[in-house]
């Protein structure tokens, strides 16, 4: 059985050759009684299958619905009509399961979301969904070749855990064997303890949220790349996350450029260096830009104010290029942050933001002293103990260091243009979502 991949790759080697494609009809159409097109989906790609004469006259043929799994053989051949400019005519087929017509009602323009989301599970099997996922594994590929290619070691921290890290407020809780304990929010700390054994380190992990929001960026599970470095400063720090997103995006547009670019024409490696803003700066800026905390009402924003996911992306499609937006007030960051020597009032942070998503990442260089730490646990009401392995780490060898996460799916949805997180996700988990 050859794959389509493979065909499309080197076709060649294999027009005017006589080959068995087996796969799901994604589409069927009998055009009079002696002739139909079947175009064949292998999971690889997809094909147009002529059918001629007594192939398309009989039951199997007559009652062939979508999704059907077929095996068929022929010879391919050029077409410029075809998509590929590839088409195989077949000269036997045989049925190997049946589908049903069912598929019709599920697999129409006009489903709403709720059915489409119901039915993911078949949904899945369209062009569009499929190849979004296959590029989704690209594009999780390109990531692991980034690091790999700059010596960082693969960790692979437990997420169930019984410690969090990023605010009590969206924390999982769970009973494990009748202990406390949370579904992790983020591998950051497990990845901290791990630079003093292999140095640079990343880990492709789900974490998980239990977000409220209801925005087209927010899921309740979501897969987090997040990397550690020793040794580093703030600046390093800003410059790994700059070399991660542009190197990435170059993998990707040189592995499937052609594929990404039918979904985002637009798409180009960022320019280098990011535009630096401040936490304050951008405060600034929305209150300069008519960007308001209550667009009703027309309130400002006052420093020391969140910015949420929409004044946030609208400042950010506004600008139009990638955003540093670094030194967020120690008040509205989380108990690691590193303050800066400076201002202690302000963190060396950052995140990330991109146009037409907003933040797709967050960082920060961490507290690397006891004692600061120490404080930092009394600060924010956290009680040390179940941190022990955490704290140690600033008694036996401490070293200044930083980090970030990334979510894969907001980066996706960059990538590819799409609007909605839970379109680049096989199976999206939010809340009022359980299945499939
Ligand atoms: O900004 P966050 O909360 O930072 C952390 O968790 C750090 N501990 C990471 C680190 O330094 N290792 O999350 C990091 C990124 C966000 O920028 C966002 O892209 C993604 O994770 N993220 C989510 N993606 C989808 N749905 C959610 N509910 C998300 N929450 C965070
Ligand atoms: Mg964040």
């Amino acid at each position: 059985i050859c794959k389509l991949r493979d065909i499309f790759a080197s076709p060649e080697k294999f027009v005017d050759q006589r080959v068995c494609l087996a796969g799901w009809v994604h589409h069927w159409r009998m055009d009079g009684k002696r002739l139909a097109f079947l175009e064949l989906r292998d999971g690889t790609g997809f094909m147009q299958c002529v059918l001629s004469n007594e192939l398309c006259m009989t039951y199997d043929a007559l009652t062939l619905c979508r999704e059907a799994s077929v095996r068929v053989w022929g010879t391919v051949r050029h077409d410029a009509r075809a998509k590929g400019g590839l088409e195989l005519h077949a000269d036997f087929w045989e049925l190997v399961a049946p589908s049903t017509p069912e598929i019709e009602m599920v697999l129409t323009h006009e489903s709403n979301p709720d059915i489409l989301l119901n039915n993911r599970h078949l949904v899945i099997r369209g062009r569009r969904t499929s190849t979004t996922l296959r590029l989704r594994s690209l594009i999780t590929q390109c990531f692991r070749e980034h690091y790999f290619q700059r010596g960082y070691v693969e960790l692979a921290p437990p997420t169930i855990v019984n410690t969090m890290c990023e605010g009590g407020s969206t924390l999982f809780k769970l009973d494990y064997f009748g202990i406390n304990a949370y579904l992790t929010q983020s591998s950051q700390m497990y990845l901290e303890s791990g630079i003093p054994a292999v140095g640079d380190c990343f880990c492709v992990l789900p974490s998980y949220r239990a977000e409220l929001s209801d925005t087209r960026r927010h899921l309740a599970e979501f897969h987090h790349i997040e990397a550690e470095m020793p040794f580093i400063t703030f600046a390093d720090l800003l410059d790994a996350i700059e070399d991660l997103v542009c190197d990435v995006i170059a993998r990707v547009l040189a592995k499937a450029g052609d594929l990404v670019r039918d979904l985002n024409p637009e798409l180009v490696v960022p320019r280098r260096p990011f535009r630096r803003l401040t936490y304050a700066d951008a405060i600034a800026y929305c209150r300069e830009h008519e960007i308001y905390k209550d667009e009703e009402q027309k309130i400002h924003f006052e420093y020391g104010d969140d910015i949420p996911e929409r004044p946030e992306r609208l400042m950010t499609d506004q600008i139009g290029e990638p955003i540093f937006l670094t030194h967020f007030p120690v008040s509205m960051k989380a108990f690691y942050m590193q303050p800066c020597t400076d201002q202690p009032d302000l963190t060396e942070s950052v995140d990330l933001l991109m146009p037409g998503v907003g933040e797709i990442v967050g960082g920060s260089m961490r507290i690397w002293r006891y004692k600061q730490l120490m404080d930092a646990y009394a600060r924010e009401q956290i009680d040390p103990k179940p941190y022990y392995w955490y704290t140690d780490q600033r008694k036996f060898g401490s070293c200044p260091h930083g980090g970030y996460g990334l979510g894969l799916e907001r980066f996706c949805c960059y990538v590819l243009g799409v609007r909605h997180v839970r379109e680049v996700c096989l199976y999206p988990r939010y809340r009022g979502r359980i299945s499939p």
